[in-house]
């Protein structure tokens, strides 16, 4: 693919060259979203500009503890992602997506924050993960965004509000019933009037993928509250309870969680089929 922008990216190679304060987004702006995700992974030898402004990318073991996938197939599901989430921002009228101040919550390694440059300057670019782990692989990768440490239980955030664009991908597909609830009301604190919050769930069938440690009490708590959590055995306790695990909730017990928030939308990728996104609007 990198062979049919090869022009366009040449000119974005040089104008990096030529200019040290140009930022990445804007060198970038001709060169389509797949492509950029295709230099995520490799960058060749005749971009050293471009190589020289981009994050070095995970190793494949990595991306699949955190991600449970890796290579092209993690970027085509997080190209569709990033995809999703900017048409449902942008439907609502959202700013114009360099304007953006966007926050990762629960960013891990920086996976969909490395994609997110080709639209944004990295200084309106925000990654918080309570695992240490997570920020220090952001660093040691060179994501050149802001970047903290936050609570297993947010009460609060590392950074000041408001944002226009808030998205956890595959963080409520982990998390406890109360550390949700607080997760979506610390985040409801900083969010702009007009802005958006864009988070995945898992449905039900999730379970079937589990294997069969509590997969049946699972299905049996989601079909009879909307709600199934199984906490992870290795995870310590904070305030009392695990907060970590795997998770499945209806949108209908999503929407009990999340004061504050109304459900404004809700798409589906085929290549990602066990995570249903949200989009939260402000009530
Ligand atoms: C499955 S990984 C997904 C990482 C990243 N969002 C992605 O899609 O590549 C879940 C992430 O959520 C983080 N996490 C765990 N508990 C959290 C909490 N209470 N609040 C926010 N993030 C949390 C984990 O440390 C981990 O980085």
């Amino acid at each position: 693919m990198l062979d049919l922008f090869a022009d366009q990216l040449a000119a974005a190679d040089r104008r990096l060259s030529e200019d040290d304060c140009l930022p990445l987004s804007e060198a970038m702006r001709r060169i389509p979203l797949e492509v950029f995700g295709e230099l995520c992974l490799s960058v060749p030898d005749s971009l050293q500009a471009i190589r020289s402004r981009l994050p070095t990318m995970a190793s494949d073991e990595v991306q699949g503890n955190w991600t449970g996938n890796c290579g092209q197939a993690l970027m085509n599901q997080s190209v569709a992602f990033v995809r999703t989430m900017f048409s449902m921002h942008g439907g609502r009228g959202g700013k114009e997506t360099h304007a953006r101040r966007i926050l990762d919550f629960g960013c891990g390694w920086g996976r969909l924050l490395r994609l997110l440059l080709k639209y944004v300057p990295a200084d309106r670019l925000h990654g918080v993960d309570p695992w240490h782990r997570s920020i220090d692989l952001c660093r040691e990768h060179g994501i050149p965004c802001r970047l903290a440490l936050s609570d297993y239980v947010p009460r609060s955030l590392p950074f000041e509000g408001p944002f226009d664009l808030v998205y956890a991908f595959s963080v409520f597909t982990h998390l406890s019933e109360s550390t949700a609830r607080t997760a979506l009301s610390t985040i409801r604190g900083s969010i702009a009037d007009d802005g958006l919050l864009c988070i995945t769930i898992r449905p039900v069938e999730y379970w079937h993928h589990h294997g069969p440690n509590g997969e049946a009490d699972c299905i049996a708590r989601h079909r009879d509250r909307g709600f199934a959590f199984l906490p992870h055995a290795n995870r310590e306790p904070v305030d009392g309870e695990v907060t970590y695990g795997d998770t499945s909730m209806t949108i209908e017990h999503l929407a009990t969680l999340a004061e504050g928030w109304t459900i404004a939308e809700v798409e589906w990728n085929p290549c990602d089929p066990l995570q249903v996104v949200v989009a939260l609007a402000p009530s």
